[in-house]
Parts: structure tokens; C-alpha cells; sequence
């Protein structure tokens, strides 16, 4: 699975810690690339973009709370971004949100509990069935 990730200047130094907890996975960074403030619908614009073209089949969003960014990405139809914050949410996401994006408050939360999120998506099925359901009925969403 390839994965990108994105910050904006709020999600900046949580991007960084993660990409070294992650090197394993090689993650794609699609910016920023300092803590100088950047606007962050442009970012998940980026982000967007990588999906659509299936560069990759996953994102990892961070602003200063995941909000600003998760509003953003969601306005693109098929994006289906999920600002996670406990263990039981990342589990969820993926097996009846089948998220596409995960998404994080890099001044909101730790390292080691984003790391956890993430592992614990990664390790998650999507189980279809009823969920797919009302995943299509998002895409008929004007
Ligand atoms: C940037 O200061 C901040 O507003 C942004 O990172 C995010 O938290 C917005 O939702």
C-alpha cells in the first residue's frame, strides 16, 4: 500500500516525527516542507489530487486540530477523510467508513497515540456489506 502524508505549519512537526516512527513505510511527503504558515486547504488539495490519480491509496492529513483540513478534503466527492482520535474511531474508520484519508491534530495530539491510530487502521478490514451501502450513497451527494 502506498501512503502519502501532508501537513500544514500546525501539523508540521507531528508530519516529521511520524515519517520517522513510519520509515518503514516510505511514506510520500507532499508538503510542507518547514513550519512557515501555509494555508491549509492547499495541502489537502495536494493530498487530493495524489488520491485521485491513485498515486497512492492512502493519506495522513495534519493541521493544528484536523479540523481546517478534514472540511477541506471532504469537500471533494469520493474522499471520505476521518479526523480519528482514540483507538476504537481508527478501527471504525476502516471497517465501515473505509476512510481514504486519516487525519490529525498536530497540536492537539501525541505521537505515540497517532502512531497507535494508525497502526491499528492499517491492521483493520473494511467489512462492506450495509456500509458500502451508505458509502455510495455519499457519492450521490450533491
Ligand atoms: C492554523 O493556524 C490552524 O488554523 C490550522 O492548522 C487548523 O488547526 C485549522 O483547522
Amino acid at each position: 500500500m502506498n501512503i502519502a502524508i501532508a501537513a500544514d505549519h500546525g501539523g508540521y512537526d507531528l508530519k516529521e516525527a511520524l515519517k520517522q516512527h513510519f520509515a518503514d513505510l516510505d511514506l510520500l511527503d507532499l508538503g510542507t516542507f518547514n513550519a512557515e504558515s501555509v494555508d491549509y486547504p492547499d495541502i489537502a488539495q495536494k493530498m487530493v489530487n495524489a488520491l485521485k490519480a491513485k498515486m497512492v491509496d492512502l493519506g495522513i492529513l495534519i493541521c493544528g486540530t484536523g479540523v481546517g483540513i478534514s472540511i477541506a478534503a471532504n469537500r471533494i466527492k469520493g474522499i471520505r477523510a476521518a479526523l480519528i482520535y482514540n483507538n476504537e474511531v481508527a478501527r471504525l474508520a476502516k471497517e465501515h467508513n473505509n476512510a481514504n484519508i486519516l487525519v490529525f491534530g498536530g497540536r492537539t495530539m501525541a505521537v505515540d497515540d497517532v502512531a497507535k491510530y494508525i497502526e491499528t487502521f492499517l491492521h483493520s478490514s473494511y467489512e462492506g456489506g450495509r456500509h458500502q451501502r451508505r458509502l455510495d450513497k455519499l457519492d450521490a451527494m450533491e
